[in-house]
């Protein structure tokens, strides 16, 4: 069996779904692998360090004829056209952008990284995660190099400078990394989430949790937050604009999976903020925290800079890379089976993992959009 990983062919990618690390756990599974040339260049993994891991590198025409195919993001159609039918996809194949049909008419299967459940039994699968993870770190590091000032409190025979207040919004994967690397930098942070849980984990990180009352709560199931009704919306924006007019720093995570992101920091915040003030929104993808953000872009607005990147875990590519490889290898773990006749590939519905990631299965595309 023939386990082949894609160059990434979005704009601006630099990860790669496996490293020379997970090549070799890769071939412990049972499997060969087949690594497109300069895949691993974005992320600075060579051709060389894969095949001195034991893949082998090869053209794009032989890897599309793998059984098994890795990427990060969803291959583009031409991509897809060449793939052979009855090959199994594994990556980020975005199922709530619509276009599924196109792999499913192309007789493919696709494993989404997006729908891997947060269970205990999937956390070494879950992409969604690491990535967020990376992205909370690096949203803090973008942040602190538009602001024009110290983010530490800064004691020298020239002056002082005072630590900066930075608010954090969302308190999920991102949000949480996005507080530890902030407190890490010497910032005064303050954090709010709807799911009252978070306040503990606010706390044990040495930040403030925001008390606003929103007359309900906001917590979903399975770890994630439901959407507010559109009066704890309001209250929401009217009681969180005094703390966040005078942050210095504002780093919003809010989201519901399959949403548009909930509105948090409105227009007439940004206007009240001090100039010189930064708005890093993580959700810029889904339509923003802050309507003023645009996507994958830096502008300045009330004289507030306002970064909306989508592409954080790409500039941290060599780790991002390694991560999303460890939890492509650990749910490849799961559907290949090998015994004396080799090994083979086992899509087990009844499994709950399998049964929520797989989103295409065998030419008909298995996951439902929620309205
Ligand atoms: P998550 O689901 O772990 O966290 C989102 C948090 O937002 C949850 O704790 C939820 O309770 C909270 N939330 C929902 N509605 C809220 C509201 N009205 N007020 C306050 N909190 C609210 O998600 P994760 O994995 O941390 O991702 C966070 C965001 O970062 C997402 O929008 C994701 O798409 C984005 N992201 C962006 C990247 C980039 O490069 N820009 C890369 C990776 C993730």
């Amino acid at each position: 069996m023939l386990v082949g990983v894609l160059r990434e062919r979005a704009n601006g990618e630099c990860r790669v779904a496996a490293t020379p690390e997970s090549v070799k756990k890769l071939l412990a599974l049972g499997v060969q692998v087949g690594v497109e040339t300069g895949a691993g260049e974005g992320a600075r993994y060579s051709d060389r360090a894969y095949t001195q891991a034991g893949a082998r590198v090869v053209g794009a025409s032989e890897v599309f004829d793998s059984d098994v195919l890795l990427s990060v993001r969803r291959p583009d159609g031409e991509q897809v056209a060449a793939m052979r039918p009855g090959a199994l996809l594994v990556g980020f194949m975005e199922p709530h952008a619509g276009g599924l049909d196109t792999l499913a008419q192309a007789g493919l299967s696709a494993l989404s990284l997006e729908l891997i459940p947060r269970i205990s039994r999937a956390q070494g699968m879950d992409a969604l995660s690491s990535q967020a993870n990376i992205a909370g770190y690096r949203a803090v590091l973008e942040a602190s190099f538009h602001y024009r000032r110290f983010l530490p409190l800064m004691m020298t025979a020239a002056g002082t400078a005072k630590p900066s207040r930075v608010v954090v919004l969302g308190v999920g994967v991102a949000g949480l990394q996005a507080i530890a690397t902030a407190r890490r930098l010497g910032a005064q942070v303050e954090a709010f989430d709807v799911r009252p849980e978070t306040r503990e984990q606010v706390l044990s990180l040495g930040a403030k949790f925001i008390d606003i009352d929103l007359g309900e709560s906001g917590a979903g199931e399975g770890g994630y937050a439901r959407e507010l009704t559109p009066e704890a919306q309001r209250r929401q924006q009217e009681l969180l604009g005094e703390r966040l007019q005078v942050a210095d720093i504002i780093i919003t995570t809010a989201l519901i999976p399959g949403r548009l992101a909930p509105v948090l920091v409105p227009e007439a915040v940004v206007a009240g903020m001090r100039a010189g003030s930064v708005i890093v929104d993580l959700a810029a993808a889904s339509g923003g925290n802050c309507p003023l953000t645009e996507v994958d872009r830096v502008v300045e607005k009330h004289g507030v800079t306002l970064v909306g990147f989508t592409d954080y875990p790409s500039r941290v590519a060599t780790d991002a890379s390694a991560f999303y490889a460890r939890n492509v290898v650990n749910l490849l773990a799961l559907v290949l089976r090998q015994d004396a006749a080799g090994t083979t590939l086992v899509l087990d519905t009844e499994d709950e993992i399998i049964a929520a990631a797989l989103a295409v299965h065998a030419g008909a595309v298995r996951f439902a959009q929620q309205t």
